[in-house]
């Protein structure tokens, strides 16, 4: 539930860029095997970008899975008859199977019992519940065992009311260079899966994520899983670099409040950052409470007209604050930007990971409800009448969580 309903009293906005994610999508495609299928990763939230909105593009750019935490995200996608197939990665009670095979969900599973309350709803629904068995060969976190990997697959496959659509494992480690672990794996899975062979048609195997896409791309199989490469992004440095992918989320504000300060002022709580010089303070309506952690105080930086100043003081709940000197041009009203590019400067997803400590995934996902996401679409204007098609459509939603 979106708490501003609608109304961004706030100058506090992301612009999410469609059209970049629709060209990450094509960048994607060319560097994998013709006949390798995407399944897009958009659980939570699409790393912050908005289920609907990334869901909807990604199905019409013909993504043929898309990979969602929870029975709620995949019924947000039913809702807006997003055509292409959903798969709830994460782990759902068995309460909810009937719901997910009357919707024509598929659910991950990892243990018989799941299999058989999937098993139970399609009987009485007189449909089949579809299935990806995952197996967890050493991420030491959902699915089976391997040792009871032969058992579970062959129960799924045998069973009639189940469709077995899939068949995965995730890797722990595949943003290393080093592949020993990442290798390790891939021959576990690949020994189970050949088991198989012979009765594998129509199951689609998968192991890959965007590192594991991007680092060893012979383990493509069937189907790669990928999530923060869509949204433009490497999942690490170390990661290679072969792709010219672009950030589709930015995140900006507007100065609310500019004040001249002599030197020795405390700023913000705890008067965690003091003045050196006579500098104006700039206040900007972004804080924690909207992901903008309180570990980018006096540690942040953000851009102005393609200035970089820092943030000083203590990030609070609904403000910041940055430093600019006495002369700058730094006013009322002026945009800030807190993350992307502005005058051919940018804050990168990378460095304001690097100031919060935390995992650039860590990072979009925090980014909270009071931000208002705008999408730029420019394929949504072209499609009308009379509006040429390159300009492009800023759309304010109330998806957007
Ligand atoms: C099971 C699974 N597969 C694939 C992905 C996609 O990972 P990435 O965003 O690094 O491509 C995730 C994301 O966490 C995941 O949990």
């Amino acid at each position: 539930m979106n708490p501003n309903d609608g109304k961004y009293s706030r100058p506090l906005w992301a612009e999410v860029d469609l059209d970049k994610l629709r060209g990450n999508v094509a960048t994607i495609r060319r560097y994998l095997k013709p006949e390798t299928k995407i399944l897009g990763v958009i659980k939570a939230n699409a790393y912050g970008h908005g289920i609907v909105e990334v869901g909807e593009t990604l199905s019409k750019e013909g993504i043929e899975t898309l990979g969602v935490a929870s029975l709620n995200e995949a019924l947000a996608l039913k809702k807006k008859r997003v055509k292409s197939e959903i798969l709830i990665l994460g782990y759902s009670h068995e309460d909810f199977s009937d719901e997910i095979v009357a919707n024509d969900i598929a659910q991950t599973v990892g243990y018989e019992f799941q299999i058989n309350a999937l098993a139970k709803a399609a009987r009485k629904l007189k449909k089949r519940a579809k299935v990806h068995v995952k197996i967890d060969t050493g991420m030491t976190r959902m699915g089976c065992l391997p040792e009871d990997a032969h058992e579970l697959i062959t129960k799924a496959l045998g069973n009639r009311n189940i469709e077995t659509k899939g068949i995965y494992t995730h890797f722990a480690r595949a943003d290393e260079i080093n592949g020993v672990y990442t290798k390790k794996q891939y021959y576990q899975f690949k020994r189970i899966i050949d088991d198989f062979e012979k009765v594998l048609k129509g199951v689609d195997i998968h192991c890959s994520n965007s590192a594991a896409v991007l680092n060893f791309p012979e383990y493509q199989e069937d189907m790669v899983r990928i999530g923060i490469a869509l949204l433009g992004n490497y999942p690490a440095f170390q990661v290679a670099n072969p792709l010219p992918l672009k950030p589709v989320f930015s995140l900006k504000t507007r100065v609310v409040e500019v004040k001249k300060v002599p030197p020795s002022t405390g700023v913000g709580y705890s008067h965690r950052h003091r003045t050196t010089n006579n500098v104006k303070i700039a206040v900007i309506p972004v804080g924690y409470a909207d992901g903008y952690s309180t570990l980018l105080s006096n540690r942040g930086e953000v851009l102005v007209k393609g200035r970089r100043y820092p943030v000083v003081g203590q990030v609070s709940m609904d403000f910041a604050t940055f430093e600019c000197p006495p002369d700058s041009d730094v006013e009322i009203h002026d945009e800030v930007t807190l993350l992307g590019r502005d005058n051919g400067k940018e804050i990168s997803l990378y460095e304001m990971a690097s100031w919060m400590r935390c995992p650039i995934y860590e990072a979009l996902c925090l980014m909270g409800p009071r931000i208002e996401r705008r999408y730029i679409n420019s394929k949504e204007t072209s499609k009308k009448p009379g509006k040429s098609s390159s300009s492009k459509k800023l759309k304010r939603s109330k998806y957007a969580k």
